[in-house]
């Protein structure tokens, strides 16, 4: 499932991947929505947070630049909101009063053009409250692929705190809190290595025809059994970094 076109398949990250979404529950806890708000969600995928938010009373919107996410959301929730938009190209009116992303910036590399898009999103005082892969996530899953497979592409975006940061603040935003911590992650069952490398990892193998890309899920995963492998499931070094901004309100008049 190359990610070049951004495809995804939701029936089989939903079936097998919901931890992404299970993790996301704290970062809710931080967004604390309140009745009445307006919330955006941006890669909102199946939609399972972007109905969380919602459940507070707030008013939801959620993006995602899939054809198949944003379709499965609005099969999955029907009431709510679901808009096939890039996150790099929007522009939402009237203004929101929270920015939400669990999961999702870490595939957009073009990060000013999504902070640039979400300041100007928000009300004056809106609040930002985003987690993706941060500096060294998935590192021994990166390092096999490419032991194994040579030259590989490079999807992903995975900042610093200080990266992070100074494309916030680059975009008007204060950031407030800004946490790169280890998150190691399990992913159930004996083949979940290969599915997760189906699921997710196959960006990096974008390009090389199916035959090869199951060649080295398979040489991966024998690499990464004797170190990840525990118990009938797997444990990746998922890395993420958590950010709190704020749009200032504007000055008093
Ligand atoms: C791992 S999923 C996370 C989904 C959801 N936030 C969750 O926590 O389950 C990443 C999502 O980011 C979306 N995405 C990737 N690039 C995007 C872009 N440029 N604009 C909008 N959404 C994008 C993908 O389509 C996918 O649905």
């Amino acid at each position: 499932m190359p990610k070049t076109k951004n495809t995804w398949d939701p029936a089989r990250y939903q079936a097998r991947h919901s931890y992404v979404w299970g993790h996301g529950a704290s970062l809710l806890d931080l967004l604390n929505p309140q009745p009445g708000e307006r919330i955006l969600d941006i890669g909102c995928g199946p939609g399972q947070l972007t109905h969380q938010i919602s459940e507070s009373g707030a008013i939801v919107i959620g993006i995602d630049s899939s054809p198949d996410m944003i379709g499965d959301a609005r099969q999955n929730f029907p009431k709510l909101d679901f808009r096939l938009v890039d996150a790099t190209r929007f522009e939402i009116a009237p203004q929101v009063d929270a920015v939400f992303s669990n999961a999702a910036l870490h595939w957009i590399k073009n990060a000013s053009a999504v902070a640039a898009c979400s300041y100007g999103a928000l009300k004056p005082g809106g609040r930002f409250i985003a987690e993706l892969g941060g500096k060294g996530n998935i590192a021994s899953v990166e390092q096999a692929v490419s032991e194994v497979a040579g030259s590989v592409s490079d999807p992903w975006y995975f900042p610093t705190v200080g990266e992070y940061s100074t494309v916030l603040e680059h975009a008007g935003f204060e950031v407030n809190q800004a946490l790169l911590f280890d998150r190691p992650t399990r992913v159930e069952g004996e083949d979940g290595m290969d599915d997760w490398l189906l699921m997710f990892g196959s960006a990096l193998l974008a390009g090389m025809d199916e035959a090869r890309q199951r060649d080295i899920r398979r040489a991966v995963t024998e690499r990464l059994r004797p170190t990840h492998y525990r118990d009938g499931g797997w444990t990746i070094d998922y890395r993420r970094l958590r950010v709190v901004a704020i749009k200032p309100a504007a000055p008093p008049p």
